[in-house]
């Protein structure tokens, strides 16, 4: 392993990239965002549309980040300071860091209740979810506590730090997970959900649909704000980066999809409302371990393990702010996380009380009227598709033009060869994919949602 600097590190292995990448992807945007979304956006045809972004727009564009990041060896700011220096570029990067902190500050909240669940599965089974969201005293400890684990994660640099956790636990959910399909479509009544999921009515497809389908695919894979530059920039030029990003986005795909098999038998089996939000995962799935043996000790392991998926990915959000810190300001990695990690802490508060604490921020009407930002009412769910959404996928169409035309299709192209086998015909098409298609698409999208938000 050869170290650029010892406040850097890189990764020591193919396998561990692979591993800490995919633990950056996957996590409570998989298991908990994935669900809702698609159960908020009418099921099956949400999925087609979702697979379809995931193949023909970021696969290319995470081959891009990665390249960059490489090519660089640096953060996102520090990546087009170096290529473009003084030029208003940069500004892109500061937006992939502000992103940051925006999805930080909510994610953490979130995770704080997956966190808070291993217990309440163990200990509190009868209270229930809109009690529980709704105590501050329970989640905002929840919060500071995850927060505080990220932080000191992300504390031990890249190699000690990420690559020991990613290691062995993300296959053990996996299994977990597949222990739970098996549970979900055997219940009574789970065929209706099978259809919900697999039987797509296009007629439901609107603007929003497919606004929230690109974003949730960006949100899912880490991309749009930099942390698979980021993560690039720790990886050697040896290695294969094609190879390396087909597989994340393989194992991320199929782990989102999965979660679809596990919730929505389910939720037509109890009877719930595939629309209700953000709670979903969280009232559906204690009842399905209702109805196994050893159903609290099941319930507790999954939410630990759902815990560190996401812990894996608030590790990814929290070092692309901190590495910008690190190489841009000079600033030691103790004192970056430090200020990063408590100023998420204040602009995650809100988040914290908005489902059902705080009367004004559960329900934001006076800021965003009846019909609410690009359909959501509550603090947490504003700033989740402000920065969940919208920022990823115009981070995403800023960068692809960076990449494409400013540093430029051919030379990304050249540092992609490098290391991989991809045939020349291939590249080719990525080019296209790189410098047209990926740009060209999410401005059709981002325009469309804009005007009919605006009216
Ligand atoms: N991809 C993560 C998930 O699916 O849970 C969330 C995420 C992590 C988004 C890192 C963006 C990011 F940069």
């Amino acid at each position: 392993m050869t170290t650029p600097s010892a406040e850097r590190g890189q990764w020591s292995s193919r396998v561990g990239f692979i591993l800490a990448a995919a633990g950056s992807a996957i996590g409570l945007g998989n298991i908990w965002r994935f669900p809702y979304i698609t159960g908020q956006n009418g099921g099956a045809a949400f999925v087609v549309i979702y697979l379809l972004c995931v193949v023909l727009i970021c696969l290319p564009y995470l081959l891009a980040e990665l390249v960059l990041g490489r090519h660089t060896q640096k953060n996102p700011v520090g990546a087009i300071r170096l290529l473009r220096p003084g030029s208003p570029w940069i500004g892109v990067g500061v937006l992939c860091v502000l992103t940051g902190v925006g999805i930080l500050s909510y994610y953490a909240v979130i995770a704080g209740w997956t966190f808070g669940y291993i217990f309440k599965n163990l200990l509190f089974a009868h209270l229930d979810f809109g009690h529980f969201v709704a105590s501050p005293w329970i989640v905002v400890p929840l919060f500071a506590v995850f927060l505080g684990l990220t932080m000191w994660v992300v504390f031990g640099g890249v190699e000690q730090g990420i690559e020991r956790w990613s290691k062995v636990l993300m296959p053990l959910l996996v299994l977990l997970m597949a222990v739970l399909i098996v549970r979900s479509v055997t219940l009574p009544g789970a065929e209706k959900g099978l259809a919900f999921y697999l039987k797509p009515d296009f007629s439901k497809v609107t603007p929003g649909v497919v606004m929230a389908a690109l974003g949730q695919a960006f949100f899912s894979l880490s991309l749009g704000m930099g942390a698979m530059i980021t993560y690039g920039s720790y990886l050697s030029r040896r290695e294969d980066v094609v190879a390396s990003g087909a597989y994340v986005a393989l194992f991320d795909t199929l782990v989102a999809l999965m979660a679809g098999f596990m919730i929505f038998p389910a939720v037509f089996a109890t009877g719930h409302d595939p629309a209700s939000g953000p709670r979903l995962v969280f009232v559906v799935l204690p009842e399905i371990f209702q109805t196994l043996p050893l159903g609290g000790l099941l319930g507790a392991l999954f939410f630990l393990l759902l815990s560190i998926a996401a812990l894996t990915s608030t590790i990814s959000l929290l070092e692309v702010v901190v590495a910008y810190f690190v190489d841009e300001r000079r600033w030691s990695r103790k004192r970056s996380v430090w200020v990063v990690g408590v100023l998420t802490f204040l602009i995650g508060l809100p988040s914290a009380l908005s489902q059902g604490t705080v009367e004004g921020l559960t329900r934001m009407d006076w800021l965003v009227g009846e019909e609410g930002f690009l359909g959501q009412h509550d603090f947490l769910s504003i700033m989740d598709a402000l920065w969940g959404n919208l920022a990823l996928a115009l981070g995403a169409l800023l960068l692809s033009v960076f990449i494409g035309w400013v540093w430029g299709a051919e030379k990304a192209a050249q540092e992609l060869q490098q290391g991989s086998q991809i045939s020349p015909g291939l590249l080719r098409i990525w080019q296209v994919f790189i410098r047209y298609i990926c740009p060209v698409v999410i401005l059709i999208i981002l325009v469309n949602v804009l005007r009919g938000y605006l009216g």
